[in-house]
């Protein structure tokens, strides 16, 4: 943990690496939590003293007296959802107002994002992006337009620019032809949203984040969805819709990029993918079932069954390059427990042509693997490193190897203290 510095925390393949998991051993060390990119096409499982909650739009570090969070500039927030995930936290009996300053430059998602998202994605028909369906791409798709909304705007004269962008996205869907819906209610909802976030410190975080840097404070960059979603570096068009890897960093808080410290990679002992686009690595027989299941690989926003395969290290090198990776954080390698061998993609190869680093499209790219044995034990109750199986520890010195990077941070399972720290 660098003092004065911001660590960034990132997924750095698809999402759902598990960074809820890890968030425990981080948010205790840092003084401020910030996210800086995407909304609540996030979910983030964080499970402690019996306790359940799924984070979408506020950062982990909330459940910590004394912790500033941030929602950054880079982020676009529903305030109906934010209201019902805020609302759940105080309940719980968390004090969540004092402690969640959202930037005023952070878009907010009307209801009619959310129609708009549905009627592009059917307009796609076959060639749909999967999306979460929580407005993403159009409320990022108007930021660029120059005709968002933003957090700051509920501080003055709002129900005027709401309706003439409303109307804006009305005539949009009536040309489309998608005018089967009906707001009424959820309209009603946001707008109550929109009272509910006034409570809240709406500052300009860019500034917060910079004095605290300089009183030598320091801040974790919480990420969200994953490298390979990356509106730039993803497998395009098949991608979120904001910058997920460590220049939304800079962008997304508006800090300088002297200012990053560590970058932590996190990624599964295994993959996965959610929602359509390439996925070269997909298995479709029993062994990709049998990760599914043992690894609970379901949305934890959309329930939606997640595509699974072996590790990619084709993606990996990619992410590792593009982001700057100083430190890899390898989630439930207790997934491959019961298997007598595990594969590791080592470059894609079509039509007679071998690859090991990233393609302008994966698609129709088959992956080249190289198997190693595994470990066939159970690793759940494993602490120490001396008690690793020696096919356990043979497969992080082979990745370690091959990626060029260590692997700091290991989980073994769901419990909290099942991480191993090296
Ligand atoms: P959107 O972000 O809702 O526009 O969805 C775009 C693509 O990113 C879809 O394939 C989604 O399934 C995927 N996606 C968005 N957020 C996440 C996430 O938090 N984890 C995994 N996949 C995500």
């Amino acid at each position: 943990m660098t003092k004065g510095k911001v660590d960034a925390l990132l997924g750095i393949v698809f999402g759902d690496e598990g960074k809820g998991k890890v968030v425990d051993y981080f948010t205790p060390r840092y003084d401020l939590v910030a996210r800086f990119a995407g909304g609540p096409n996030a979910g983030h499982t964080i499970i402690f003293d019996d306790k359940k909650f799924v984070l979408r739009s506020i950062p982990s570090g909330i459940f910590d007296e004394g912790k500033t969070n941030i929602i950054g500039n880079g982020c676009v927030i529903a305030p109906d959802l934010f209201m019902y995930e805020a609302r759940e936290l105080e309940v719980a009996g968390y004090e969540v107002v004092q402690r969640l300053h959202i930037s005023r430059r952070a878009h907010l998602i009307l209801p009619t994002h959310r129609v708009l998202d549905r009627a592009y994605e059917a307009a796609k028909g076959e060639g749909k992006v999967g999306t979460t369906g929580k407005g993403i791409g159009p409320t990022y798709s108007d930021k660029a337009a120059r005709v968002g909304l933003r957090v700051g705007d509920i501080q003055g004269d709002f129900i005027p620019k709401y309706e003439a962008l409303k109307a804006r996205h009305l005539q949009i869907l009536s040309d489309l032809g998608f005018t089967d819906f009906d707001i009424t209610d959820e309209e009603k909802t946001w707008l109550e949203g929109i009272d509910y976030m006034r409570r809240f410190p709406l500052t300009d975080t860019e500034h917060e984040i910079n004095q605290a840097l300089a009183a030598g404070k320091n801040v974790l960059a919480e990420g969200a969805q994953g490298s390979l979603l990356d509106i730039d570096h993803g497998t395009y068009p098949f991608v979120s819709s904001s910058s997920t890897t460590v220049g939304g960093v800079c962008t997304g808080l508006g800090i300088a990029p002297q200012n990053i410290g560590r970058v932590w990679g996190i990624f599964k002992a295994y993959s996965t993918r959610v929602g359509s686009g390439p996925f070269p690595v997909e298995l479709f027989d029993e062994t990709g079932e049998e990760i599914r299941r043992v690894g609970k690989e379901f949305g934890a926003v959309t329930g939606r069954n997640r595509r699974c395969g072996w590790v990619d290290l084709v993606a990996l090198k990619y992410a590792i390059m593009v982001n700057g990776v100083t430190d890899l954080v390898m989630m439930k390698a207790d997934v491959l427990d019961s298997f007598k061998e595990i594969k590791v993609c080592v470059a894609y190869e079509k039509d007679g042509e071998r690859t090991e680093s990233m393609p302008y499209d994966t698609e129709g790219w088959a992956p080249v693997y190289e198997t190693l044995p595994g470990w066939n034990c159970d690793l759940t109750g494993v602490r120490a490193e001396a008690d690793f199986p020696k096919e356990y520890a043979d497969y992080i010195a082979y990745l370690e190897k091959q990626l060029a990077t260590p692997i700091s941070i290991l989980s073994v399972g769901p419990e909290r203290d099942a991480t191993i720290i090296r």
